[in-house]
């Protein structure tokens, strides 16, 4: 197996490895190891079924079944989530217009996703890109009085804040704000597994809990703006068949609108359960 380094930030293509075959304890060690130093691994070329990518995220840990945004499913599949501009049902996707902000995923769960599996199966002719932030590095360069402010903090997500709201079916969207109250979580949190420290706040961030919305938005902004800096980010172009596997406890991600609508792109991703985190609380006057 061999890594390429993708960015100076984050991100390594593997290589010599057949993510379909029946790999070792120790192969999936290895790759676990590259993914907590790079934070995001891409692997090319894979030709795999539902049941095969659900069978390689399991490796990894307990999988979502995705009952926080339920229509997105893909049928018969609950593990798997269909990001698409599609129809589905003779409806308009209500995913077409997924990831268009900075954010991690799940965030405004009780339960925010560890990682993400996000495979492509059709891409438009050009763009539909999907650009990555490192948060550990964003945190590790704030000065130590910065650290010592956002430390304390609880940041407060809200479903509100997702990408395309206007644009969904305002039914389903009822039924969203249902499943997932305004929630808390710390605005730093430590990676269980490489213990690095790494900011948790979004372009879905409405405010810190204790704060009103007029006193965080521009330390939101700011955060936001210095962990997506260009030296910061990497940005994929997508093929069909990458399988692009991120850390949500220290990247972000932004899907581009940079393509034409018209034209059909379809992923289908996996989410590994992270722990369960957060309190809920009242929404912020947006
Ligand atoms: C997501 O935010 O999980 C989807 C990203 C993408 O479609 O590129």
């Amino acid at each position: 197996m061999e890594a390429i380094r993708l960015a100076n930030a984050l991100g390594a293509e593997l290589r010599g490895v057949d993510i379909t075959g029946d790999l070792s304890g120790s192969e999936i060690e290895a790759i676990r190891k590259v993914w907590n130093e790079h934070h995001l691994i891409v692997f090319r070329g894979v030709t795999m079924t539902p049941p095969q990518h659900i069978a390689f995220s399991k490796r990894f840990g307990a999988l979502d079944d995705h009952a926080s945004t339920p229509h997105e499913r893909l049928d018969g599949y609950p593990q798997l989530l269909e990001v698409t501009n599609k129809p589905k049902n003779g409806q308009p996707s209500q995913s077409r217009n997924t990831g268009r902000n900075w954010h991690s995923d799940y965030s405004y769960t009780g339960r925010p996703a560890a990682a993400s599996m996000l495979y492509c199966t059709e891409k438009p002719p050009v763009g539909g890109d999907t650009m990555f932030c490192n948060m550990a590095r964003a945190y590790d360069e704030l000065s130590d009085k910065m650290k010592g402010v956002v430390d304390d903090f609880q940041s407060v997500y809200d479903i509100n804040l997702v990408s395309g709201v206007s644009k969904r079916d305002p039914e389903k969207m009822a039924v969203l704000r249902e499943l997932n109250p305004p929630i808390a979580h710390p605005c730093v949190r430590t990676h269980p597994e490489s213990g690095v420290k790494a900011l948790y706040v979004s372009e879905r961030t409405s405010h810190f809990d204790g704060m009103n919305r007029a006193e965080s938005a521009p330390i939101i902004d700011y955060l936001c703006r210095h962990a997506t800096r260009a030296e910061n980010v990497y940005r994929h172009q997508w093929r069909v068949g990458d399988l692009v596997c991120w850390d949500n406890r220290s990247t972000m991600h932004i899907a581009l609108g940079d393509f034409d609508p018209a034209q059909p792109r379809h992923m289908l991703r996996t989410t590994l359960q992270g722990e369960p985190s957060g309190h809920v609380v009242p929404p912020a006057d947006l």
